[in-house]
């Protein structure tokens, strides 16, 4: 689908529309058809104006001028994710950087960004041909179609278990200081393509990425965010990274890209950010800055210097502590292992405790403002129960429900139907995923309810969120 685009008419034809409308891509297609193009031109044509929309919530303005797949638009790092990537490099004093598996080349734009010498690698004929597009405008950037392992490899004639990276050999790999990698985690099967959990089943396999880290390279590599604590290597620093409240990523950092006294840190970003920082800026075993922005909230980062497993012990209350404010950490602040250490930090002054060791919400005396977690004033707990529950809905004229919940096996969406079934108009709720809504507009309150486990009672929390 992209190879026609890549003709001097496709991509002449490509460049001179602006744009995608849903609505007008039949009206369009017609158009096109009619002025003389091929059908299968068009069609190509059509595809990436649409990659180009969808890309520019990644990419902003820079996607106008982008080509794509689609699933090196879905793996490709957000710009603002990828500047930071590209900036430890930097800040490293790394002046050039392998990225094997550069996929349509998005975190090889930001390396070049910054004036590194790039070699991107990429073992998908299309998708090279896309970063090379990409990385048309960057003289310090060449694209490889190869597989990284072997190409490596044959610059060593190590099959890349021991690449050259002193700067002082005079074969190619010696120009390669450092190495980022972003391996696919999805398998392509007959049936589809399926996420894998594994990371010796990613492609190039984290073993791979130890053995380059193993000759003291710099090196990156980002990692899906569920990966298992005990799969981190020893040495390293390991980074997890939410953008608006969603996780994103696990980056690992080997050598004189992991920070002296980090070992586990969670940088939290607001989508709006444009940073443009090393991620590097907030003191080890501190809560700060991490780096410039601009426009949106600023990132955040909390980081310990302690292993897995060790935080500070900080209160565990049980149910009797479930009052006052409640807290859900941030979830990179949970997947890094840091809940205790921001109640340590932002909350001892105001009673910080847990609930339950094994549940990430807490609760404290007093609301606190920090970019670590979303407070909410508690305002009724109850046992969680369905009958009891649709009572109070009943009683208290919830007319639409947030539900949030954590350590209780449910499903927000359905018990939310199932409280909200003959609460008048709409109560039925709205289809999806969202275990938002309910009835409609100005048919009774809003509520939010918090379902979650301490110890074996099982209880449903009515909150208030805080404004941020
Ligand atoms: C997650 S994507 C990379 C996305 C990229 N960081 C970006 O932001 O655009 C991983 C890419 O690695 C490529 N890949 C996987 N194994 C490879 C290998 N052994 N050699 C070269 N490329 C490989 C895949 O084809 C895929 O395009």
């Amino acid at each position: 689908m992209l190879m026609p685009v890549l003709t001097p008419e496709g991509w002449a034809l490509l460049n001179s529309l602006e744009g995608y409308r849903e609505s007008e891509a039949l009206a369009l297609s017609t158009r096109l058809r009619g002025e003389g193009h091929a059908p299968e031109l068009v069609s190509a044509v059509l595809t990436q104006l649409k990659f180009r929309s969808k890309a520019a919530a990644k990419f902003g303005p820079f996607a106008g001028h982008m080509v794509f797949t689609r699933a090196g638009l879905e793996q490709a790092t957000r710009m603002n994710v990828a500047a930071l990537h590209a900036g430890r490099f930097a800040a490293a004093g790394v002046a050039s950087v392998a990225d094997l598996g550069c996929g349509i080349g998005a975190d090889s734009m930001a390396l070049a960004a910054l004036d590194l010498e790039v070699t991107a690698v990429e073992r998908d004929e299309t998708v090279a041909a896309a970063a090379t597009i990409n990385l048309m405008p960057f003289p310090n950037a060449s694209v490889v179609c190869a597989d990284a392992e072997e190409w490596l490899g044959a610059l060593d004639g190590s099959g890349g278990a021991n690449p050259d990276t002193s700067g002082t050999s005079a074969r190619p790999s010696a120009r390669l200081e450092g190495f980022w990698l972003d391996p696919a985690r999805r398998v392509v099967s007959s049936s589809g393509s399926s996420r894998v959990f594994d990371p010796e089943a990613f492609s190039p396999p984290l073993s791979f990425v130890e053995r380059l880290a193993d000759t003291g390279a710099p090196v990156g590599v980002k990692l899906g965010p569920a990966l298992p604590h005990a799969s981190v290597p020893a040495g390293c620093e390991a980074q997890w990274v939410s953008v608006d409240g969603s996780l994103t990523e696990a980056v690992l950092w080997f050598n004189a890209l992991a920070r002296p006294g980090v070992r586990r840190s969670a940088l939290v970003l607001g989508g709006g950010s444009a940073a443009t920082g090393g991620g590097g800026e907030s003191a080890a075993g501190g809560a700060g800055p991490a780096s410039g922005a601009e426009g949106g909230r600023s990132p955040a980062e909390l980081s310990s210097a302690e292993n897995f497993g060790d935080s500070p012990a900080v209160p565990v209350a049980g149910l009797e502590g479930l009052t006052d404010y409640l807290y859900e950490p941030d979830p990179a602040v949970i997947r890094a292992g840091l809940v205790a250490d921001l109640i340590e930090r932002e909350f001892t002054a105001v009673g910080g405790r847990l609930l339950d060791e094994h549940i990430a919400y807490f609760c404290a005396d007093d609301a606190v403002d920090t970019p670590f977690a979303t407070g909410y004033r508690v305002l009724e707990v109850m046992p969680y129960k369905v009958k009891g529950l649709r009572r109070w809905v009943k009683e208290t004229g919830v007319g639409r429900l947030d539900i949030k919940k954590r350590g209780v096996d449910v499903t927000p969406e359905e018990l939310r139907r199932l409280l909200m079934t003959g609460q008048g108009k709409g109560g039925k709720g709205g289809k999806g995923g969202k275990a938002t809504g309910g009835a409609g507009k100005g048919a009774g309150r809003h509520a939010t309810l918090v379902l979650t486990r301490i110890g074996e009672e099982r209880v449903a929390v009515e909150v208030e969120p805080l404004p941020r």
